[in-house]
């Protein structure tokens, strides 16, 4: 009930300084936190990480690292922090976020606000000890050479993250969308994977994608994933769609995510998981509002999930509900662990 208040009083508000004030009450300690939510059939493995359960908070929600703390207690079985780009910079001029409650969705159009990576190095470097915890790779939006930016990131915060993730999906910043093309993909990822090979400890690199791509391009992508030896590919970013909405927002520029999101974002998921064959870890993301949702997208083909717009309406305490709802969902189908739900349904969302 003191969360539905909280979410209630915070609706009132402007949505950005909601969130700031969402990322306080975390860090006061004013939100109740589960810690590890986790059980036999929940514990699951992606690109080498030993996941207490598969489902993970999505870039955006702490962009610069300010959370870690409450976030590695949250429940969430990974948690991804960014996105992060060389050099700090403030983005776009509000409004720039906004609530669309009718739809349960959100456009954004921040366009990488962030304290640049320095000082994000600087937090993570004195992250938590335990959890999972990865940097989603950005550009700045000057750049004269975008494809090296996420190469500089990742070598400056390397040391301290489990995973990082090549955002080539943002439509909030021009032009970024096309590096998602063949020959550009495959040279910025050449950059990347170099980088870090050179790190002391080599992590996982996992790639995110928009929604908005055609089954030719989704197919290019998967060929330029294995040749390079990326870890994993996460589905998807937000869309520029803006089918079936009710909101007076709707026509806003930006990104849409939340429930509107969820059937695209699957079937994009479902393609790759059949042009990928099993051969790159998928995480789901798009729209999971419950349980259900969330189990849906491992049935469709991915190996874990993330989340973030559903817990603007639904608070923090979603999360546990998620994760236990999906424990009970593989148990009533008699599924022992996560990867034999994985690609059940796939021929469904094709
Ligand atoms: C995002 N998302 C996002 N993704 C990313 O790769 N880097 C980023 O910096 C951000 N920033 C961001 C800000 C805000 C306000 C939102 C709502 C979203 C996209 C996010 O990680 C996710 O892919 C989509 O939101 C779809 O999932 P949900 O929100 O429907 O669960």
């Amino acid at each position: 009930m003191i969360e539905q208040l909280g979410l209630w009083a915070l609706h009132r508000l402007d949505p950005e300084l909601a969130h700031g004030l969402s990322l306080r009450a975390l860090n006061a300690g004013l939100v109740p936190l589960p810690g590890p939510v986790t059980s036999a059939r929940l514990a699951t493995d992606i690109a080498g990480l030993a996941l207490p359960n598969p489902v993970g908070l999505a870039a955006g929600y702490d962009k610069n690292a300010t959370a870690l703390r409450p976030l590695a207690r949250s429940g969430f079985g990974f948690v991804e922090v960014g996105a992060a780009t060389p050099r700090p910079q403030p983005g776009n001029p509000r409004p720039r976020l906004y609530r669309l409650s009718e739809d349960q969705a959100v456009i954004n159009r921040f366009g990488f606000n962030n304290d640049g990576m320095q000082a994000i190095a600087a937090r993570l470097a004195a992250r938590p000890k335990g959890g999972v915890i990865g940097l989603n790779l950005g550009a700045n939006k000057d750049s004269a050479d975008r494809a090296q930016d996420f190469s500089q990131v990742l070598t400056q915060c390397g040391p301290y993250l489990d995973f990082a993730t090549v955002n080539v999906s943002s439509p909030n910043t021009e032009n970024l969308r096309d590096l998602q093309g063949k020959a550009a993909l495959s040279a910025l990822l050449g950059g990347v994977m170099a980088a870090r090979g050179a790190l002391a400890r080599p992590i996982p690199i996992f790639l995110k994608i928009a929604p908005d791509l055609t089954d030719a391009e989704l197919a290019d992508i998967a060929d330029v994933a294995r040749a390079a030896g990326l870890d994993a590919i996460i589905a998807t970013n937000t869309t520029l769609a803006r089918d079936g909405l009710y909101s007076r927002h709707a026509a806003e520029k930006g990104g849409l995510s939340g429930a509107p999101l969820f059937e695209k974002s699957t079937r994009v998921l479902a393609k790759l998981s059949e042009v990928t064959q099993g051969q790159i870890p998928l995480i789901g993301v798009g729209g999971i509002g419950s349980a259900e949702d969330a189990y849906a997208k491992i049935r469709a083909g991915a190996n874990a999930v993330q989340l973030y717009s559903a817990m603007v309406y639904q608070g923090m305490s979603l999360i546990p509900r998620i994760i236990r709802g999906l424990d009970a969902l593989l148990a009533r189908d008699g599924f022992d662990t996560v990867a034999q739900a994985v690609g059940v349904d796939r021929k469904d969302w094709l």
